[in-house]
């Protein structure tokens, strides 16, 4: 025992030793009284070497305390901060120990972290920060059911509508986000305050009060007003084809008014397109614009956040024609190149890699192209689900930014970790052991992947979950 103790001592003492043969990896092993963990920051230190910071992928512990494991150099610094690129040359003897705060620091700011979004897991000492530039990539964000998301997707929203220019359009099939503009309690004193001024809409279908949520069928394209009515070129091809040359001059009607002009133009196709429309009851759907402004009419105009309740209507085709009708127009008018954020809270719903209906098909088609070539017109996707398996594998691809809550299923971590290579295998693991609230960020919009336990939220959450109520029992 006494041994032990000593030998425990001076091994203490030197702390943990690193080396590294190609200055971008590197191993270490010690022993110390400070904590290192999967994830952790470190400042490695070379004499007459500018300090480096590397962080810790592969962490083992030994016999007598004896740590050991490797990780990734993350870049050398200065005053200033991080210098560029990792200067690639080895070392053999580095101490390192874990990073400071002013070294996290300048880690922010020489990569423009700026959303505080929590701290991280394993220090509650440091800020956690994502780079909001990096937006204009697409984002995946994953977790089982009850993890968070919706929740610590909140968050995000808030520190981008704080603190960036960029608008953002959120899809929202279960109005988790419709009280986004009402600041909460904290929201509205010191540097949140400015939250209180963001223009936020939220259109909702049917919400006494609330702004209507609309879609203006006439302004739709021909493939999306055939979608509605459930035409499939191939499948239906007699009927689709007199709908394309009846099309001319009914494309500017709104469904109540087609039906009375299909009935008038006493042609075989038009009165089959005339039952079609009926039998659908289409000109029950109450998301017909009419005298309204459509959503995607008020989008134009890029209000600070836009929340689109899509739950409540009476069809569920009514949520996807909003949907198709808000896609289709963005994507007309991409060479204007103005940025817009599109949140789509259950992208399983909206582009699952089921064949689904043809509405259903035309909205997912939409996305899978703003997903490949969104990117440069400024239309940045940011998609959570709980099951990354439902969704079309090539959309998920296009992600470059991931944030994974606790996610227990085995395949659809494997899943992960093939489409995201650059995420540590180690980290990954850890998912199924992640509490409510706690996610890992990997991709561009961090200067280094991280476990982070999301902050509370300053505005109010729409839809939280619902309590089981008890009784009060006697004592
Ligand atoms: N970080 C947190 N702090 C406090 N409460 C939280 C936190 N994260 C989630 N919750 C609460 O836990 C419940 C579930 O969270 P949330 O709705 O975000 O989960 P989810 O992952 O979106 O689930 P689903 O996939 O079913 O939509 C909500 O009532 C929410 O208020
Ligand atoms: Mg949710």
């Amino acid at each position: 025992m006494a041994a032990d103790h000593v030998d425990d001592h001076s091994l203490a003492a030197d702390g943990f030793m690193a080396a590294s043969v190609d200055g971008r990896s590197f191993s270490f092993q010690g022993v110390g009284r400070e904590r290192l963990d999967l994830g952790s920051l470190v400042s490695i230190d070379v004499p007459d070497r500018l300090p480096m910071m590397g962080q810790i992928h592969q962490l083992r512990m030994g016999e007598s305390g004896v740590m050991s494991g490797s990780g990734r150099i993350i870049g050398s610094f200065n005053s200033e901060g991080m210098v560029t690129p990792v200067p690639a040359a080895g070392f053999r003897e580095a101490r390192i120990a874990a990073a400071d705060r002013s070294l996290v620091e300048l880690l922010h700011s020489s990569s423009g972290a700026l959303l505080e979004i929590g701290t991280f897991t394993n220090t509650d000492r440091f800020d956690a920060r994502l780079i909001p530039k990096k937006f204009n990539r697409h984002t995946f964000w994953c977790g089982q059911s009850g993890s968070g998301k919706t929740y610590a997707l909140g968050v995000v929203l808030e520190e981008i509508l704080l603190r960036t220019r960029l608008p953002m359009v959120i899809l929202d099939p279960n109005a988790d986000f419709v009280l986004l503009g009402e600041s909460a309690d904290k929201a509205a004193a010191g540097s949140a305050a400015p939250l209180g001024s963001r223009s936020v809409r939220v259109l909702r279908p049917n919400v006494e009060g609330a702004e209507p949520l609309r879609a203006r069928f006439s302004t739709m394209s021909t493939r999306s007003q055939a979608a509605v009515l459930r035409l499939d070129p191939l499948i239906d091809r007699a009927e689709y084809n007199d709908f394309l040359h009846i099309e001319n001059f009914i494309g500017g009607a709104e469904p109540e008014s087609i039906v009375e002009q299909l009935r008038r133009a006493q042609s075989p196709g038009s009165d089959a397109l005339a039952s079609r429309i009926e039998n659908l009851r289409l000109a029950e759907w109450r998301v017909w614009a009419r005298h309204d402004a459509a959503a995607s009419e008020i989008l134009a105009g890029r209000p600070d956040a836009t929340v689109l309740d899509l739950g409540g209507f009476d069809f569920a085709e009514e949520s996807l024609v909003v949907v198709l009708s808000v896609l289709d127009s963005l994507w007309a008018a991409r060479d204007a190149r103005e940025p817009l954020l599109i949140v789509i809270d259950e992208a399983h719903n909206l582009c699952s890699s089921e064949p689904g209906s043809p509405l259903q098909r035309a909205v997912r088609e939409r996305i899978v192209q703003i997903a490949a070539e969104g990117r440069k017109f400024g239309l940045w996707l940011l998609l959570s689900t709980q099951r990354p398996s439902k969704l079309d594998p090539d959309i998920i691809s296009q992600c470059d930014n991931l944030a994974l809550m606790k996610m227990s299923s085995p395949s659809d971590l494997d899943g992960l970790a093939s489409t995201f290579g650059f995420v540590p295998r180690t980290f990954l693991e850890l998912s199924p052991f992640f509490r409510q609230g706690e996610a890992l960020f990997a991709g561009g919009f961090v200067p280094a992947p991280g476990l982070v336990t999301v902050r509370t939220r300053l505005t109010r959450e729409g839809g939280s979950d619902v309590r089981v109520p008890l009784r009060e029992m006697p004592t």
